[in-house]
């Protein structure tokens, strides 16, 4: 079985047959999030890029939880300093098989300086591919063509920032849903702040009406069942 719960912004916790993979673990000024940090833990967590609406609460939540923590080499380094252990180092393009799925960074365009503002290395997007199901986390991300190339995997769910000014907007998702062409993809990434306000209703009714792929709307703290 594989499930997501999502928990506002670019934050997502996907389970696999029981182990819990959290994605961009961003609680603590997330006006979003419905728990605290503290009440959710994770197996393995695996961060997209270095901003910290991204990084979040990573440090503290494994070190709590002992979670592994997957991303790509710069960010896993500023990690060790800051006292992680249980980590491990990819980068795009490149994939692994970890006990719950085989984990590829893929391109973002994007930036990722760390919080403290150390060089994050490039921003990644996340294929998550098991015997439950394909997922395709964009991180933030503009369009871009090869987006094509990411669809050819066979994706299941694709999560899409819509939020625009950080990354796509309604627009451009919508053309990056046609690239992908996920069976299901959920908004994420917009009405966090006012500057990525959305209509996230108008723009599941536009991937309906124009794509092939179907929109799956969740209020922070639900979850789908894929
Ligand atoms: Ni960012
Ligand atoms: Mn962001």
């Amino acid at each position: 079985m594989l499930t997501l719960t999502w928990y506002g912004h670019a934050t997502w916790m996907v389970e696999i047959e029981g182990t819990k993979v959290l994605i961009d673990p961003f609680f603590s000024g997330n006006p979003l999030a419905p728990v605290e940090a503290s009440e959710v833990c994770a197996d393995y967590i695996i961060v997209t890029h270095g901003h910290g609406d991204h990084v979040g609460d990573t440090v503290a939540l494994a070190r709590r939880c002992g979670a592994t923590v997957i991303a790509n080499f710069e960010i896993v380094n500023w990690l060790r300093q800051h006292g992680l252990e249980r980590l491990h180092a990819q980068h795009i393009g490149g994939g692994f098989h970890h006990p719950f799925g085989y984990v590829k960074l893929t391109i973002a365009v994007h930036g990722s300086s760390m919080p403290d503002g150390r060089y994050g290395g490039m921003p990644a997007g996340v294929l998550i591919r098991s015997g439950q199901g394909t997922v395709y986390h964009a991180g933030d991300t503009g369009l871009f063509a090869s987006m094509q190339l990411i669809g050819d995997e066979g994706i299941d769910v694709a999560l899409l920032p819509i939020g625009d000014n950080y990354t796509m907007g309604p627009d451009d998702a919508l053309r990056a849903v046609k690239l992908l062409r996920p069976r299901f993809v959920c908004p994420m990434h917009y009405d966090t702040w006012p500057p990525i306000a959305q209509d996230a209703a108008a723009w599941a009714a536009r991937v309906e009406a124009e794509t092939e792929s179907q929109p799956v709307l969740l209020q922070p703290g639900e979850r789908f069942r894929l």
